[in-house]
């Protein structure tokens, strides 16, 4: 089984994603980490994404592993690093590149044969796995996400502004939707939860009850 979870930056796709893998036993996939784990490593290399060439070399030499949904890259587990909100302004600019869709797309695609997997990003019903047996479109308001993610930030222990965290959000829910390789939106078959007023253990049991039914 293949399941799809798309959404915008803080709309607690994630923690109900990690939260259903394990319910059900399933590989859980964080495309977004490795959007922003592709902009950390171009930032460590001091690579403009602009020059097409290294950025080239740079992917041809970059691998993903997943093992108990731990997720490596080149070896090495990707931890907090790529949480800071400078990588996430990076990784949604780098998300506009041709070149590191489609290499990640192929990764993320070649994850997803292995079944039994939940995969969760912004574009996984709509072109990853279009024959996922479940999609979902996870939202809910900005000011919500943003209140979200300010409480993650400051868990994680990083400085955050819950004004600056809206702006940016609103700002790469733009860029996310407006791009035209993939863009943010929901798969005509996705079910749709809005979960601004809904707590984490409403979405999940909404979540298991739909792949009950399915199954
Ligand atoms: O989900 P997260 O906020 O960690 O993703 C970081 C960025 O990666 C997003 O803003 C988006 O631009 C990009 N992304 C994407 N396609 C995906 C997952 C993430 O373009 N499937």
């Amino acid at each position: 089984m293949k399941i799809a979870i798309d959404g915008p930056a803080g709309s607690g796709k994630s923690t109900v994603a990690k939260m259903l893998a394990e319910r059900l036993g399933f590989t859980y996939v964080d495309t977004g980490a490795m959007y922003r784990a592709v902009a950390w490593k171009l930032k460590q290399h001091d690579i403009d994404p602009d020059n097409t060439d290294a950025l080239r070399e740079l992917l041809e030499n970059t691998q993903f592993s997943i093992s108990d949904s731990v997720l490596c890259m080149d070896g090495r587990k990707i931890g907090d690093e790529i949480r800071t909100p400078e990588i996430s302004r990076l990784s949604s600019d780098v998300a506009k590149i041709a070149e590191v869709r489609h290499f990640l797309t192929a990764e993320q695609r070649r994850i997803a044969e292995k079944g039994n997997v939940i995969m969760e990003g912004r574009d996984i019903g709509t072109v990853v796995i279009p024959d996922a047996d479940l999609k979902f479109f996870i939202t809910a308001s900005p000011e919500e996400r943003a209140r979200r993610r300010y409480e993650q930030l400051k868990r994680l222990g990083i400085e955050a502004n819950y004004d600056r965290i809206l702006n940016e959000l609103i700002q790469r829910d733009r860029n996310d939707s407006s791009r035209e390789i993939a863009p943010l939106k929901p798969a005509k078959d996705a079910i749709i939860i809005d979960t601004t007023n809904m707590t984490i253990d409403e979405v999940l049991d909404l979540l298991v009850r739909k792949v009950r039914d399915k199954g």
